[in-house]
């Protein structure tokens, strides 16, 4: 039903978070954040802000009681404190079982497996002596990458091992899986949104050019430059994820086209993602308006695409760390189709995410040669 004085619990104040708040306050729909600070990015926008850690249990069910309907902007939530929630009769969405499963990247590749969803071969290490171990025995061979199970992000979990001496000094501490290297052609990512009544859309496949030192989305091209067929086979490969999880609300679905023409799930996010940003200047219905529609079981919004977008992240700059500040906005404001975006984050710091740039173009030619102006300034 649509209730505008329905209030929406978020876990977590980040940019995620802040532009969830800004598409609900169209609607004049209430917003309420948990998260460590108000200084955080989505504090200046949300209804209400409560400060604790969503983390933990008490701060999550106390935080939960006064809401109506509970959602996330990141994965590592305390999902016990969700489970009591839900069944205390609060709306949770993404459910605590399937997050259960998202946030443990090997837990996460056994559901793909057990449900004949393609992904790249792997194995689970309790640690990472178990994996050398098997190196050694000649059980798995370099190349590999090895992901701890938990708390990765942005590319900080992963470590791509290729030689002998990156077993020395790239190896990762902890549980861990190793996966086959993927063969990549392109990575893709396909945004799509589910409600309660099972109704499922999906915006079109993006193209994620990723930067080779952070391990880190650089460009992101919509629509991505592959054959239609593969489009295609992507959007269908999406929605059978979102329906094997059962979730309602966004899911993205992180995917590898291989050299040879397979698609492979690389992971997913139940969540806005950094893949959608440029659905807020370029598609019918942006990624946030999709969620609050998702999770509130409203009808889903178009995902047709108005315009080509390219999308460029706004990274702290490598080798700085202090107070933020935006070398060439001016000139990059200047330019027509240039949408941006500043998550209003006070410190930067190498790779950080800051802010985007969503620049729209007749053609996806154009749109790419401004973002490299942009990114460049
Ligand atoms: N099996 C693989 N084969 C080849 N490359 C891989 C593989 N797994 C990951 N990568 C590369 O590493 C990048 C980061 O991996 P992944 O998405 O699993 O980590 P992440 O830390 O969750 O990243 P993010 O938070 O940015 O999505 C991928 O986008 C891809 O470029
Ligand atoms: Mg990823």
């Amino acid at each position: 039903m649509f209730d505008t004085n329905k209030k929406i619990g978020i876990l977590g104040g980040g940019q995620l978070g802040k532009m969830l708040c800004l598409a609900a306050a169209n609607w004049d729909f209430k917003t309420y954040i948990l998260d460590a600070s108000p200084d955080y990015p989505a504090g200046a926008v949300c209804t209400g802000f409560t400060t604790g850690d969503f983390r933990h249990y008490d701060d999550v069910l106390a935080f939960g009681k006064d809401m109506d309907v509970i959602t996330i902007e990141i994965e590592h939530v305390n999902t016990d404190a969700l489970r009591a929630l839900e069944q205390a009769g609060k709306t949770v969405h993404p459910s605590p079982r399937a997050l259960d499963i998202i946030k443990d990247k090997g837990l996460q590749k056994e559901f793909y497996r057990e449900n004949d969803i393609p992904t790249t071969k792997f194995e689970l290490f309790e640690d990472e002596k178990s994996l050398l171990a098997a190196v050694k025995q000649g059980d798995w061979t370099l190349p590999l990458v090895q992901k701890t199970r938990t708390a990765g992000y942005d590319g900080r979990g992963v470590a791509v091992l290729r030689t002998p001496g990156d077993l020395q000094t790239k190896l990762l501490s902890g549980p861990c899986l190793a996966e086959e290297m993927a063969p990549i052609q392109a990575e893709l990512a396909v945004i799509v949104a589910r409600n309660a009544q099972d109704d499922v859309t999906v915006f079109p496949p993006v193209e994620m050019d990723v930067h080779p030192e952070a391990n880190l989305v650089e460009f992101l091209l919509c629509p991505a430059r592959v054959p239609a067929l593969v489009l295609a086979e992507a959007e269908a490969l999406a929605e059978r994820v979102i329906r094997t999880f059962d979730i309602c609300g966004l899911l993205a679905v992180e995917m590898f086209l291989t050299t040879d023409g397979r698609l492979l799930v690389n992971e997913v996010a139940p969540r806005p993602h950094n893949s959608g940003h440029h659905t807020i200047d370029s598609a019918q219905t942006s990624q946030f308006q999709q969620h609050l529609r998702a999770i509130c079981n409203l009808p889903l919004g178009s995902a047709a695409q108005k315009m080509p977008a390219v999308m460029v992240n706004l990274l702290g700059e490598p080798g700085h760390k202090g107070p933020a500040h935006y070398a060439g906005a001016e000139a990059c404001l200047a330019i027509e189709g240039v949408h941006l975006h500043l998550y209003g984050k006070a410190m930067t710091a190498p790779f950080r995410k800051m802010g985007h740039v969503t620049v729209t173009a007749e053609t996806l030619e154009a749109a790419l040669k401004k973002a490299h102006f942009v990114k460049n300034n």
